[in-house]
């Protein structure tokens, strides 16, 4: 699976995406080691800090399968079917990425010329938090 097939998966998580309050799609395909994909999509809530984050779906949905070895994640995201800008995970799902990946797990986006951008957890968070 290369980066350009992991993100045309990212956009069918999409399709799914709950998001009837911010109008904001977001998918998200995270890749395992085995070469097995977990998508997930944003899931919102009339209770606004209920949401989940499309990233986080995914990785809730591998962990809850006993899965704890991934190496890279896909996200794509935009509002009224316009995923033209990349979509940069928050820092909540930062975090969780940094629970359970490597430094050198990669952050695919999609960038405005439609190729994959490709960044390291560790750039996007350094000197994470663990305990
Ligand atoms: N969202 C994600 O799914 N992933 C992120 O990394 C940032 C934000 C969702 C949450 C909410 O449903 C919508 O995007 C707008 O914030």
């Amino acid at each position: 699976m290369n980066e350009t097939e992991l993100i045309e998966r990212a956009h069918q998580a999409a399709q799914h995406a709950y998001a009837p309050y911010s109008g904001f799609a977001v998918g998200a395909a995270l890749l395992t080691g085995d070469g097995e994909v977990f998508t997930g999509c944003n899931i919102e809530n009339g209770s606004y800090g209920a949401t989940c984050c499309a990233e986080r779906t995914a990785f809730f949905k591998a962990v809850s399968e006993g899965i704890y070895d991934f190496d890279a994640i896909a996200i794509v995201g935009g509002k009224e079917d316009d995923f033209s800008k990349p979509c940069p995970p928050c820092g909540i799902c930062r975090q969780v990425m940094a629970e359970f990946c490597r430094g050198d797990f990669k952050i695919v986006l999609q960038g405005e010329d439609g190729l994959p951008q490709i960044q390291p957890l560790s750039a996007l968070l350094p000197l994470s938090f663990s305990l």
